[in-house]
């Protein structure tokens, strides 16, 4: 598999680990763990944004990888939104750790559909 698909994958379990161990000791949250899961996410989101450039001649005919991406895109954009509401100091509503909690799912399955169309398509 290309390099850069698995810094995404590694990059993106990185951050669902520092993300429950976020969860786990609660706040104040380790400043340390917190910019890792912060940036580890920007660069899986960087890493994918690369391939798809890289293929996009490919990509862009196949409406079902654009769709894939369009989803993924708008989960991780509310990733980010619920994650800064998170790191706030006032807690956040129920709501805001429910999406973040549940949307890292949504993401690994359209997240891997647009790897595997990727594949498939080369
Ligand atoms: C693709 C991006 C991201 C993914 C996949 C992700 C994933 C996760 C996961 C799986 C958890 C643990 C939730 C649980 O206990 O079930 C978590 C917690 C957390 N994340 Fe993220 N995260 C992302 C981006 C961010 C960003 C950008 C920030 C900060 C700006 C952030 C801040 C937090 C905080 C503060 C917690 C702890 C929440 C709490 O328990 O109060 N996350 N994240």
């Amino acid at each position: 598999m290309e390099n850069k698909v698995i810094y995404a994958i590694a990059s993106y379990a990185v951050v669902i680990i520092t993300g429950f161990v976020l969860s786990k000791y609660g706040k104040p949250f380790n400043t340390l763990v917190l910019t890792a899961h912060k940036l580890l996410a920007l660069a899986a989101v960087v890493f994918m944004v690369i391939v798809i450039r890289e293929h996009w001649a490919v990509f862009k005919g196949d409406m079902v990888s654009v769709t894939a991406a369009v989803f993924t895109g708008i989960f991780v954009t509310a990733m980010f939104a619920t994650g800064a509401m998170l790191s706030f100091e006032k807690p956040a509503a129920k709501i805001v750790i429910a999406v973040h909690k549940a949307l890292p799912y949504m993401i690994l399955v359209t997240g891997a559909a647009v790897i595997y169309l990727l594949k498939k398509h080369g």
